[in-house]
């Protein structure tokens, strides 16, 4: 993934800040933020509770509009003037804590809910849900309703959906802290066969260090509100990455040193 860390960047934020305006006084949530991501990277953003880590996913994802700065996808503006950009939207797909998956309808049909949004056919629909089912590991599963599936099936099921147009960029907003310790151990191991399948850029949000250090190409850790980019950590253990590189002394020296940042900047 070198390579693909010196061309141009697929995500550059410039000076990217946000204030909530609310009933008493407005709320400062991200100081102007400056970062670039390169195509095929694995950035996590770390950082404490509130410090304004979904706010910053969710203005890359097109949900929120950021209060100040510029933010472009594929080099295209994401917001002109407070209003969303349907070119650049395309390219992002989004995954949150909980699936989000209608209990009215098949995993099938919610893998494919998007492309159907989008006028594509049923047949080629299918197609590309049974793609996607076999990318995630759930063949199998197309006729049942998400209540009949594990929390980590649910939660392949919302990366399926998500991926189903086929976006550059995947933005994951804790997307196993709802899960046991040992389906988010295996369910990050399968993330990492996912991106390195597909080659897409993938932002995890979560609070767990481990995680972090597990995943990443690069960590974001961010400072309590305001939150800002206190500082930016490469992760160099070779690729696929084993849970057993956990227990390497460079891993726990790296945890180390992120806890111990973590509680200075909290
Ligand atoms: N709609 C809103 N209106 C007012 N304040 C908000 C709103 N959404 C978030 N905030 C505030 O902005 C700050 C950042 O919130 P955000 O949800 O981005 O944090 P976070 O890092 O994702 O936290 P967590 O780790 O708990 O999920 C918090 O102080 C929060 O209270
Ligand atoms: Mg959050």
């Amino acid at each position: 993934m070198t390579s693909a860390k010196e061309a141009a960047p697929i995500i550059q934020l410039t000076d990217v800040s946000k204030w909530y305006g609310t009933r008493d006084k407005p709320v400062h949530a991200l100081a102007a933020t400056n970062l670039n991501i390169a195509a095929g990277e694995l950035v996590v953003l770390l950082g404490p509770s509130g410090c304004g880590k979904t706010t910053l996913l969710r203005m890359i994802g097109g949900l929120l509009d950021p209060t100040g700065g510029r933010i472009e996808v594929s080099g295209k503006d994401l917001w002109r003037n407070g209003e969303r950009q349907g070119a650049a939207v395309a390219d992002l797909g989004m995954v949150f804590q909980d699936a989000h998956l209608f209990p009215w309808f098949t995993i099938e049909e919610n893998i494919a809910l998007p492309l159907k949004l989008r006028g594509v056919s049923r047949t080629e629909r299918r197609e590309r849900a049974q793609e996607l089912m076999d990318l995630v590991k759930i063949t199998g599963f197309e006729k049942r309703w998400p209540k009949e599936l594990s929390g980590g099936m649910r939660q392949r099921a919302a990366i399926a959906r998500a991926l189903s147009y086929d976006p550059s960029i995947l933005l994951m907003d804790e997307p196993f802290g709802a899960l046991d310790a040992m389906t988010r151990d295996s369910m990050n191991v399968e993330l990492q066969r996912i991106w390195q399948k597909t080659g897409k850029t993938i932002i995890v949000v979560t609070h767990s260090i481990s995680e972090a250090v597990f995943l990443a190409d690069r960590i974001v850790l961010l400072s309590p509100r305001p939150g800002r980019i206190d500082s930016i950590y490469n992760v160099d253990f070779p690729r696929p990455r084993g849970l057993d590189v956990q227990s390497s002394p460079e891993f726990q020296a790296l945890v180390k040193t992120l806890r111990h940042r973590l509680s200075e900047v909290e």
